[in-house]
């Protein structure tokens, strides 16, 4: 959400640029106007924003890449990872690059409408691991800006071991700036990845930089640093609470009633919840909210508890 990564940076920063929800594409000539929505620059704010879309239509590709130019945008992201049954086995997300000659055609339209600008992010393969390294020399002849390998199945969905030696074997054979994507959730976590693998563009970080706001400065403050010794900087519980506060009221000025402002601070302290001492609780008491009341009673007192 536009919000989310607005006011992350913000208030923390310490990322390079946000990579947006995916938009699924759809057949017409024109895109409509609310599928735009969470990519509007106004919404976005300072942080670079890449926006990403979902399908496999070359046609409805393009006229995507149209309509986030007309935007502003440079750059384009298409989504051949999302493990969602419902999407795969259409054919999209993880579903698309097990049809390789859909997915090359996505490639080829990717790279010609959205020049210098469209990148892909990808997993192992949907089923088993070897779709991206039977794929990675055709992968290699399109000239995209970058790869983002989340190095899982489809089938794992966001559970179970990263296969960090099937990402090392993919890597040469891919030209392009590779990112890795993983079960980064803290310093130690990013280190381990970035010393491994010294040849990265980047380090794609999601529930990590949710369950600890502050992930990406650390990163950044160890980078700037020299990559000195790896120390777990201390938490700041004031900070992140003060975080969930304003985005809380920005969704409650934003939204229209209680549900999706519950919904997604819901969804927040899923991976929040993880920052403060009575944590499991708090998710608790949050998830069983009704109210804009029963929420505000259920984190009260945020940032006075004990940090983890
Ligand atoms: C609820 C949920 C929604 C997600 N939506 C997207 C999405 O729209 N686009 C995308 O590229 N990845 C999406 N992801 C995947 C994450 O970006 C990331 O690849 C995944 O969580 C693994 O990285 P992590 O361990 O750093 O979280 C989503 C993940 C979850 C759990």
């Amino acid at each position: 959400m536009a919000a989310f990564r607005r006011l992350h940076a913000e208030r923390f920063g310490g990322v390079d640029y946000a990579v947006a929800p995916f938009i699924p594409l759809v057949a017409g000539a024109r895109v409509m106007p609310k599928l735009l929505a969470d990519v509007l620059p106004e919404a976005c704010g300072a942080v670079r924003t890449v926006p990403q879309v979902i399908g496999k239509d070359p046609a409805a590709l393009r006229v995507m890449a149209q309509a986030l130019q007309d935007l502003g945008y440079a750059e384009m992201n298409l989504n051949c990872g999302c493990p969602w049954k419902m999407v795969a086995r259409k054919g999209r997300g993880s579903g698309l690059p097990e049809n390789e000659d859909d997915f090359l055609r996505m490639l080829e339209a990717g790279c010609e409408a959205m020049p210098d600008g469209f990148s892909i992010k990808i997993r192992l393969g949907m089923k088993t691991k070897d779709t991206l390294a039977r794929l990675a020399p055709r992968i290699a002849e399109h000239p995209l800006k970058e790869i983002a390998v989340h190095p899982r199945t489809g089938v794992q969905m966001y559970e179970g071991d990263v296969d960090l030696d099937a990402f090392a074997a993919v890597l040469p054979i891919l030209p392009m700036p590779v990112v890795y994507n993983g079960d980064v959730r803290t310093l130690a976590d990013y280190a381990r990845i970035v010393v491994r693998f010294p040849g990265l563009a980047g380090v794609m970080i999601g529930r990590g930089l949710v369950a600890d706001p502050a992930l990406g400065e650390s990163i950044r403050v160890w980078e700037d640093g020299g990559r000195g010794e790896v120390k777990t900087p201390p938490r700041d519980p004031a900070r992140v609470a003060a975080f969930a506060a304003e985005l809380y009221a920005t969704y409650r000025a934003t939204l229209c009633g209680p549900s999706p402002v519950l919904g997604r601070m819901k969804e927040l302290w899923g991976h929040l919840h993880v920052y403060f001492e009575d944590g499991p609780a708090r998710l608790r008491a949050v998830q069983r909210s009704r109210s804009f009341a029963d929420y505000e009673r259920a984190v009260n007192g945020l940032g006075t508890s004990a940090i983890r």
